[in-house]
């Protein structure tokens, strides 16, 4: 089914294109970078892409979040900074502005539940934000009815969907999605201006012109709560490294799942593994790769 405007994205693929580090690079090199989501059910979603967007390389993050939130994930990610946002019952609203002029880029949506009131402040955050935006997770809900207004944005937005949220976002049934993937992908890439990363044990990255990849890293173990919030963490961080858009997204798909495999096979098991070591085992991916 691979034809060669579908290829996998090989370790040479990232060999070729993995951004390096100068010695005269500072934080700011490595991009500044913004995570809206989290509320008081679910604080982990946003503390993990937090934190992997940081072990992926980012040079500054801040979390955007209820300041119940931070208090409960401050002293676990010591590294990132806050902004505080004004909620109604635990849920992030759109009563504080955030200035999203001020980052290189922003991941928006784990976390954040599916309140009304905050797809405002997602709708908000799309329009007025000039840089690339990961939408992911209850994000991914709030901007369902407002997919054609991604297309007047002028930087790029990445949609990252497991099948099941593709099916909501294209109204579908989910088996259709899975029989052919690649069409459906590439279909609402192209209609909506996106980079779409539709995940599963595979992961097709398709670019708003319908370009197509597959990623074959990963395996079971990743298939527990917090993995896709590790992987928007660590897609965040990629897109502020210098290397093409659709490159950085391979690659952050390959390192995710390279981590994971690298930890079944010298440390962990399909059954044990969480979200937050494959955080951590980045390094191992990083240390033979760059
Ligand atoms: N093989 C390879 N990779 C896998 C496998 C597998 N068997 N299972 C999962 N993965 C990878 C996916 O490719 C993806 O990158 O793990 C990640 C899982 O991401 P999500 O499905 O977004 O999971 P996550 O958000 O962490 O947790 C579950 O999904 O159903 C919703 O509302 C639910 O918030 C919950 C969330
Ligand atoms: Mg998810």
């Amino acid at each position: 089914q691979l034809s060669t405007s579908k290829s996998i994205w090989n370790e040479t693929n990232v060999r070729d294109c993995f951004p390096g580090r100068k010695p005269d690079d500072h934080k700011g090199t490595h991009g500044k970078g913004l995570v809206i989501g989290g509320c008081t059910e679910m604080p982990g979603a946003l503390s993990m892409t937090l934190k992997a967007a940081l072990r992926a390389g980012a040079g500054l993050i801040t979390g955007a979040t209820s300041e119940h939130v931070i208090n409960r994930i401050a002293s676990t990610n010591v590294e990132a900074t806050y902004a505080v946002l004004s909620t109604t019952d635990g849920f992030i609203n759109n009563d504080s502005k955030v200035n999203v002029q001020d980052y290189d880029a922003i991941a928006l949506g784990m976390g954040m539940g599916r309140k009304a009131f905050t797809s405002e402040l997602v709708r908000d955050v799309v329009s007025e934000a000039n840089c690339p935006i990961i939408i992911d997770g209850d994000g991914l809900h709030h901007i369902q009815p407002y997919l054609t207004s991604l297309k007047r944005r002028k930087s790029p937005t990445i949609m990252t969907p497991h099948p099941r949220e593709m099916a909501m976002l294209l109204g579908a049934n989910v088996n259709e999605i899975l029989v052919e993937p690649f069409r459906y992908a590439s279909e609402f890439a192209r209609k909506f201006d996106v980079y779409l990363v539709l995940k599963g044990m595979y992961s097709i990255i398709t670019s708003p012109e319908g370009k197509q990849s597959v990623n074959m890293t990963g395996n079971p173990g990743l298939a527990k709560g917090g993995s896709g919030d590790v992987l928007t963490g660590i897609i965040l961080a990629m897109i502020m490294q210098r290397q093409d858009m659709f490159d950085a997204i391979c690659n952050a798909c390959y390192v995710h799942g390279k981590s994971a495999d690298l930890l079944i096979k010298h440390q962990h098991s399909h059954h044990d593994l969480l979200a937050s070591d494959v955080i951590d085992g980045i390094a191992n991916v990083y240390r033979t790769i760059s």
